[in-house]
């Protein structure tokens, strides 16, 4: 099956030679370009085409994609662009690469802080942005933004670099909370409390706390499931095992969530089936098998998440909405920048 459902080598060869590209059929088919491995994406399209009878072809990359919908114009023949990161929603809707999502599944599936207002967007997945701490040598169960700019965690923090969309997610998030200045000021502590220049990933963090090398770090909630069950680099297990989650805030303003999620592309060929896509993606089978395979919250907040997550405790998600975060990318960043984040404890 999937061999009929993946795009043809010749129209992938022109879609990565950038070249103008053959039209495709106006009905029966839908083109995605993804962000998200297959691994997580396939299983989803190949049950919407046997549902369906619709031919998904897709496109996968790791970045760039809406360099590409852009510079395609009106020749784009994407239909669907499926991406993480609210701040990419947001910039390609704000580039105008978005045209409405009309399925009633919008407004029905969704809450309305978890799609755009005129429709340009809908998350389909939340990720939380929160603290793993050392089973060892951290006590505490509740833990606040503030608590980890005090000075009994000097030396003890560690993240990946502040300028990752992750990081400016989060301090946009206590931009939007707070204002520049009190950020500044906690951005600040954060940095000098970190135990060394910020470097590597998400999962490096977690390591670095099974190493010692630090007590708190800053990482995504989904990592947790895919260390734990990753078979092909197995010494992860043991890194995750090293850690427990604490929510940020969960007892107060809660905690920052991101989102991955999809638009329809402004010059889609077949908007209907984009539309249909979109319907199916929102639906409880897809939220539980999105949900299962990665560790996200579901979007639809009356699907729940796999057993795993709920067993790391209850996501309280930000009061602040994700389009307001995402309003502060670019303040965000410019902290990070002053504050040489990237460079480590200073004081
Ligand atoms: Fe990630």
């Amino acid at each position: 099956m999937t061999k009929t459902m993946r795009m043809s080598a010749a129209l992938f060869a022109a879609l990565i030679a950038g070249t103008a590209v053959p039209a495709f059929a106006q009905s029966g088919e839908v083109n995605v370009y993804s962000y998200r491995e297959p691994g997580l994406i396939q299983p989803l399209l190949d049950t919407f085409s046997a549902e369906t009878g619709i031919k998904a072809n897709v496109l996968y990359a790791g970045d760039g994609l809406l360099e590409r919908v852009a510079a395609e114009g009106e020749l784009s023949p994407v239909d669907v662009v499926l991406t993480v990161d609210i701040g990419n929603l947001v910039g390609a809707k704000e580039q105008g690469l978005t045209q409405p999502i009309t399925t009633p599944a919008l407004t029905e599936r969704l809450a309305p802080e978890f799609h755009d207002a005129d429709g340009n967007w809908a998350a389909l997945s939340l990720r939380a942005r929160v603290f793993y701490v050392s089973k060892d040598r951290v006590p505490e169960t509740a833990l606040t933004y503030e608590d980890i700019a005090k000075p009994e965690w000097k030396g003890r923090l560690c993240t990946r670099p502040g300028d990752h969309a992750y990081n400016i997610g989060l301090i946009a998030n206590r931009i939007a909370a707070w204002g520049v200045d009190k950020t500044r000021t906690w951005l600040t502590a954060v940095r000098d409390n970190l135990a060394s220049a910020p470097t590597g990933n998400d999962r490096g963090q977690v390591k670095a706390i099974l190493e010692g090398s630090c007590d708190l770090a800053i990482a995504n909630t989904y990592y947790m499931g895919l260390m734990l069950n990753n078979d092909a680099e197995p010494e992860q297990k043991e890194w995750a095992a090293s850690a427990r989650i604490v929510y940020p805030d969960a007892n107060g303003d809660g905690t920052q969530v991101n989102a991955a999620g999809a638009f329809i592309g402004k010059y889609a060929p077949n908007p209907e089936n984009a539309n249909k896509l979109i319907e199916f993606l929102l639906s409880d089978e897809a939220q539980q098998l999105y949900a299962d395979a990665n560790y996200e919250y579901p979007a639809v907040t009356s699907v729940k998440p796999a057993e795993l997550t709920q067993s790391w405790g209850e996501l309280k998600p930000s009061k602040v909405s994700l389009t307001e975060t995402a309003g502060f990318r670019d303040e965000a960043a410019a902290l990070v920048d002053e504050l040489k984040f990237n460079e480590g404890p200073q004081n």
